[in-house]
């Protein structure tokens, strides 16, 4: 351990279960010294796992939709409260999509479900920044992280309006990002991560084939959950303050490799 978030404070949204990537950053920052604040939507408490990560961790939870303003206020209002000052980090660790989840084409989407899945994983992003924002609740030289997926620039099939929400996410961080860099030096950035077996990943029609293929590309293998964790500490740290509106490739190669010596071996002898 390197005592990278010694004394810092954070609110990490979006630990479902053991496989959830937030909750493996939430692990890694309280060892690394963070005081951490757990929350995720109400539904999600029903479930009950993130009260083992909570006691675990020692970390609070409280529960917020993040659709929802209020919820959002008062999230961070007893957050900062708790920790007694400002808060140093945030991971927004959200996505949904009902279309995905129901595999509708994207030809065929439902546009009331389209403009749910866009206020959840992208919309509930500014929500979040909005309300730290307003409420001044972010310490100066704060970080804010989301995470993203390069379907955001390139087209997957299966990814459906979850590619649109990731734009848009990767949008706001940088509109926001420059407003928050101005206000109080607090940067934003989203992590563009691999292929990862979680819940929300292994929802997406051909979830296997997407990570397979990615494996097979990308020179370093996919990143899994724990390493994403590690990266994602480093823009939670005071390693990185220039670092900011930023989408950064966690993918192990994979964005700006053409093809592998793997994947034009499987098409060699192929008419
Ligand atoms: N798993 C992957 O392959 C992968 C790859 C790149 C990016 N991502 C992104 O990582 C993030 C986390 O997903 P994950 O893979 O850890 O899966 P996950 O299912 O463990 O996490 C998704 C979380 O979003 C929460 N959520 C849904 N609706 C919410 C709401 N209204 N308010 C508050 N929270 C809500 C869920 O309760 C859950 O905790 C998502 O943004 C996802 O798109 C995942």
């Amino acid at each position: 351990m390197y005592n990278l978030l010694k004394g810092k404070k954070g609110i990490i949204f979006g630990a479902l279960d053991s496989n959830s990537l937030a909750w493996k950053v939430a692990e890694r920052a309280h060892q690394e010294g963070a005081q951490i604040v757990l929350t995720n939507a109400p539904v999600a408490m029903r479930l009950g796992a993130i009260n083992e990560l909570g006691q675990k961790i020692n970390a609070p939870i409280i529960p917020a939709d993040a659709t929802n303003n209020e919820d959002l206020n008062n999230l961070i209002n007893k957050a900062t409260e708790h920790f007694g000052s400002k808060i140093d980090f945030v991971l927004h660790s959200i996505g949904m999509s009902i279309n995905v989840r129901k595999s509708r084409h994207y030809t065929d989407l439902k546009h009331d479900d389209f403009l749910k899945a866009m206020d959840i994983s992208a919309l509930s992003f500014h929500r979040t920044m909005q309300s730290l924002y307003n409420l001044d609740a972010m310490a100066n030289e704060g970080s804010i992280v989301a995470l993203s997926y390069i379907a955001a620039q390139r087209t997957f099939p299966g990814y459906s309006d979850m590619a649109d929400n990731k734009s848009a996410l990767e949008s706001i961080a940088r509109s926001f990002g420059y407003y928050y860099g101005k206000k109080s030096k607090v940067r934003v950035n989203t992590i563009s991560q691999s292929p990862t077996k979680t819940t929300a990943g292994s929802g997406i029609k051909g979830f296997n084939a997407f990570y397979n293929y990615a494996e097979k590309i990308s020179p370093l293998g996919n990143a899994n959950a724990d390493e994403f964790a590690d990266y994602c500490l480093t823009l939670f740290s005071d390693l990185t303050k220039k670092v900011t509106m930023q989408n950064l490739f966690h993918d192990g190669g994979f964005s700006f490799t053409g093809v592998s010596e793997e994947v034009m071996e499987f098409f060699m002898d192929k008419e």
